[in-house]
């Protein structure tokens, strides 16, 4: 009989046959016992099958076309133009950490290769996989590519995954999964706004609260390729195949004796319980990483929207103490502080502060920032210059361009070739002053264009690819800073939320999810960046009441309703408030802090509905003893009720008591008089059986477009 390796953790089992002479997977999915996973290989393979391979078809860890797979392999390359047809043989497995890891190892004889795949089930049960291909013999092997791949059972036909734009990140697609490959592939040198972020494989129709899914994630913040596979033969005794890694450029990785490529980890998850059993599994893991942040998310203003290039101290100073008056915990002095920077044209690369705008420095608005008890961040775009700078001026050869010359800018800049020695310590040396010198809290680090024809310059035009090395560098850059800086605090931004990985994540606090504070755009937009992220990662601000990106007025208790459920801040000049704003956002604010610990720590949960302008989501405590749900309205519907909803994932065993929070201000309803039930809820509160809200549901108002109901759930017995 053959051994198996069995990992599980969480309600998840990962089974893998330690068969020759490829070890392969047997299952991923549903937790079973050591018993159930013994038995899997007795029926693993299948018949002989007609003009096919003259023995059954297998799916291992490492899929070549040695074992018969004629899909997208783990690996190509070549070693100038020969080797081509890898044939890779198990080389011993260990497990490692109490029987959640297990290393295994393979020998590749025709492209002189050992190579080392890492499974890791991680908590909450997602795996990590993570590959190392070591060079075994002289002479340059040009590796092709590198891919995590994991087979999924045949049930698994629908595909989800995601697209979008600048201001509208996250944007859901679905389709069915034919025949073929699906292969998302990103050039940009960032994941981008059309980042695949999770591409999702699940049973017929999955929803939110049902179906089974499959789903991988990517940890990089460079190139990178995502692709499910489904072939007419399937693979091995499972229907179709889900993975990724990193893209890399023809030539990127050579590699010599002893050389070794690491490919980035990928994540996969599988739940039985639909998208937010994903999500959970996701968040669990996310949460118990030890860079996961501890303190409470200060609330915080963000000085873009409401001042953008015009720094001025007294207005600023005056910013601040109207911020610290609600209770803002945190100021971010946003882009146009540093030399020569009065519009998007230039000073990228000085990050020196500049005197004509700031003769004292920033000392003096920082005093005031800490006077008043808040914590101080600053933006920079560290990766990139502007030609008018005067870094562009004394180092040209230090931007990512091929020496025939530069392509075109994008919002006028380009990128710093970091793996160049010289220009990362330049780099590092001014964020590091910066962060000395003022004792910065936080930087929002920004990344505004994609890398096009990231070649580094050689000598004799010999230009090299750079996204490999570049984004190394970049990790590189954020270790050193947060060596030196333990407690300072980094937001991950890219033009909003163009860099959104659990690569960067390893490295940094949270993300900007999107430059689009319109609350309309980001129901969607967070609702989806919370597929793979909790809410305490997730940057969402409060506007103006006209949107900035979208220029679409909305309720301001409807843009508060909205910044709730994530790291919520505020971006608006506050000076020009009226005394009544300042109360609602006082009160908001107030909320804020109440409900943090349970909006950063609970388990979000998201209703299936059939009318897609109406959603019921929240977040429910750990322990079920508490939760919070917004009701939201984004268009009109046909329909003039929304009958009883179901509120999902609370504890059906206890009772709630339901009360509408009106500290931000109500919705508007339409409607002549309320439901009963609502009038309770908005004056002392309706107990209602957990039973009943999940499985019989509320009936919820009508409410006009563009606006939010949030309930409170609390046990009154707890
Ligand atoms: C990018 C960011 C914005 C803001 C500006 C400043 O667009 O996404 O939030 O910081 O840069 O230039």
């Amino acid at each position: 009989m053959s051994e198996v390796v069995h990992l599980h953790r969480d309600g998840v089992s990962v089974v893998v046959e330690l068969s020759d002479p490829v070890p392969r997977l047997l299952h991923w999915g549903e937790e079973l016992d050591d018993g159930d996973a013994a038995a899997l290989p007795a029926t693993a393979d299948g018949g002989v099958l007609n003009s096919s391979i003259d023995q059954p078809r297998r799916f291992t860890v490492w899929p070549t076309e040695a074992e018969g797979w004629a899909g997208v392999p783990a690996h190509e390359g070549h070693a100038g133009g020969v080797a081509t047809t890898p044939r890779p043989h198990g080389a011993g497995v260990w497990v490692a950490d109490s029987g959640h890891a297990v290393t295994l190892n393979l020998r590749d004889a025709v492209s002189d290769l050992h190579i080392v795949l890492t499974y890791r089930l991680e908590v909450g049960g997602i795996l990590a996989v993570t590959p190392t291909l070591r060079r075994t013999a002289a002479g340059l092997y040009d590796l092709a590519s590198v891919q995590a791949l994991l087979p999924v059972p045949s049930r698994a036909t629908e595909l989800l995954d995601f697209t979008g734009k600048w201001c509208r990140e996250r944007a859901p697609q679905r389709r069915p999964l034919g025949f073929g490959s699906y292969v998302r592939d990103s050039r940009r040198g960032r994941p981008g706004h059309d980042s695949p972020y999770l591409m999702t494989l699940g049973t017929p129709g999955f929803g939110f609260r049902s179906g089974e899914v499959w789903a991988v994630h990517v940890a990089w913040s460079g190139n990178q390729r995502y692709l499910a596979e489904r072939l007419p033969e399937g693979a091995g005794g499972h229907g179709a195949v889900l993975g990724g890694g990193e893209l890399l450029r023809a030539g990127e990785i050579r590699l010599d004796a002893d050389d070794a490529y690491t490919g980035p980890t990928t994540y996969f998850g599988y739940s039985a319980e639909g998208l937010d059993g994903l999500a959970d599994r996701f968040h669990r893991m996310i949460r118990s990483r030890p860079v996961h942040p501890r303190k409470p998310r200060p609330l915080l203003v963000n000085t873009w929207e409401a001042v953008y290039y015009h720094h001025d101290l007294q207005r600023l100073s005056r910013l601040a103490e109207t911020a610290a008056a609600i209770g803002v915990e945190q100021l971010v002095l946003d882009d146009g502080w540093f030399s020569g920077r009065r519009d998007d044209t230039a000073g990228l690369g000085d990050w020196t502060v500049d005197e004509a705008i700031w003769p004292d420095g920033l000392a003096p608005l920082i005093d005031t920032v800490h006077g008043l008890g808040m914590r101080f961040g600053l933006w920079v775009e560290p990766e990139m210059v502007n030609t008018d700078s005067d870094l562009a001026r004394q180092h040209p050869d230090w931007i990512l361009a091929p020496s025939a010359g530069l392509g075109p800018a994008a919002r006028h800049q380009y990128v710093l070739d970091l793996s160049n020695e010289q220009a990362w310590q330049h780099v590092f040396k001014r964020i590091d002053r910066l962060v000395t010198q003022y004792g910065l809290d936080f930087l929002k680090w920004d990344h505004n264009r994609d890398l096009l024809e990231a070649v580094s310059r050689g000598p004799d035009r010999r230009d090299r690819p750079g996204p490999h090395a570049q984004t190394t560098a970049l990790y590189r850059l954020l270790d050193a800073l947060r060596e030196r800086h333990p407690d300072l605090e980094i937001e991950s931004c890219a033009a909003g939320g163009a860099r959104v990985d659990l690569g960067i994540l390893a490295r940094t606090d949270r993300v900007w999810a999107s430059d689009c504070n319109d609350p309309i755009e980001r129901q969607h937009i967070q609702r989806w960046t919370a597929q793979l992220l909790p809410p305490e990662l997730i940057g969402a601000h409060v506007g103006g009441p006209t949107s900035h990106t979208t220029g679409r007025t909305t309720a301001r208790s409807f843009q508060l309703a909205t910044a709730l459920f994530a790291h919520a801040g505020i971006e608006a000049d506050l000076t020009t408030a009226t005394e009544a704003e300042l109360e609602q956002l006082t009160a908001w604010a107030r909320m804020y802090r109440e409900l943090r610990p349970l909006l950063h720590a609970g388990r979000v949960v998201r209703a299936d509905l059939d009318d897609e302008h109406s959603l019921l989501h929240g977040v429910v405590s750990p322990d079920g003893a508490e939760a919070i749900f917004a009701w939201v309205q984004l268009a009109t519907t046909p329909s003039t009720s929304s009958g009883r909803v179901l509120v999902p994932g609370l504890d059906e065993g206890r009772d709630y008591l339901v009360r509408v929070r009106s500290d931000a201000g109500l919705p508007s309803m339409r409607q002549i008089t309320p439901a009963p039930w609502l009038d309770a809820a908005l004056g002392e509160g309706l107990r209602v059986p957990g039973r009943v809200l999940t499985r019989v549901g509320l009936p919820m108002p009508t409410l006009d477009p563009g606006h939010a109901l949030l309930l409170h759930l609390t046990d009154p017995a707890a």
